[in-house]
């Protein structure tokens, strides 16, 4: 479904990205792990067509589509969601309203159904009716910012979705609903690219049947089972960077 073909970004004339290449299948859940600055947000970023980004080589093909030149909303519209590491504040607009008009759209929902099912769906993620009807993400602190987007996700159902650090500065037990409803969408179909520092959020997911991806300095440097994650966060990149540098 997801191509990532030998991809070189750079932002504001600095290489970052330097031949990565990744392939998603549909309904398959892969992880990328890497150290900070390694280039993870840059390729997520990439991906849902930030146009702060350039492709300089390499492209990349979703459903068989070079989508390398489309800008974010066309993404978007194809089934890819991104959801934030920083997810940034929007002035001006109002979730409810937000959210409604994204059901409209992509659902061809009537407004009033739409709004009881984002209630309905914002209450698994403990909001309430009147969060909702706050500006996107302004004051929201960090950790109810990662259950927002969290929420956006479960209304899109996107075709692949994209996460990145959504387990970073949240609490134990906000982690574990944001785990769980992770763990849900994946199971209805959503193909799922989480970037982490941490196998915590991976919860109960079997080890077996993720692809984990180990950056380093723009490229995947180790593939291999989730068996992976569990590896990194009890050694360290160390070992990982000797082995494949030989
Ligand atoms: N606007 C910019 N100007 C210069 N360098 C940038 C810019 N944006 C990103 N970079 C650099 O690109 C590199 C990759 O950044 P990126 O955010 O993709 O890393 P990351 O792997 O997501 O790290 P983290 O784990 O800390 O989130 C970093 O060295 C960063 O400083
Ligand atoms: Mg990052």
């Amino acid at each position: 479904m997801l191509k990532v073909e030998n991809l070189h970004v750079s932002v504001e004339g600095k290489p970052i990205l330097k031949g990565l290449t990744l392939a998603v299948n549909s309904g398959e859940f892969h992880v990328i792990m890497g150290p900070n600055g390694s280039g993870k947000s840059t390729l997520a970023l990439t991906i849902a067509g930030h146009p702060k980004y350039s492709v300089e080589g390499g492209r990349i093909l979703f459903d068989d589509e070079d989508i390398t030149a489309l800008g974010p909303h066309e993404r978007a519209r194809r089934g890819i969601m991104l959801a934030f590491q920083h997810p940034p504040e929007v002035e001006g607009v109002r979730i409810i309203e937000f959210l409604q008009q994204v059901l409209v759209e992509t659902k061809g929902v009537d407004p009033v159904e739409a709004y009881d099912m984002i209630i309905k769906k914002a209450e698994e993620l403990w909001f309430k009716e009147e969060d909702l009807h706050r500006h996107l993400n302004v004051g929201f602190s960090g950790g109810e910012r990662k259950r927002l987007e969290i929420l956006q996700a479960l209304l899109i159902e996107p075709k692949l979705l994209i996460l990145d650090e959504p387990d970073s500065g949240v609490d134990v037990d906000s982690l574990s609903v944001i785990s769980r409803k992770i763990e849900e969408l994946h199971q209805r179909g959503t193909a799922v690219l989480l970037i982490t520092h941490y196998g915590r959020i991976l919860g109960h997911l079997d080890r077996e049947k993720l692809r984990a991806h180990v950056m380093k300095d723009g490229r995947i440097v180790k593939t291999g089972s989730g068996e992976l994650v569990d590896r990194i966060e009890n050694e360290g990149f160390g070992r990982i960077f000797e082995e494949v540098e030989g």
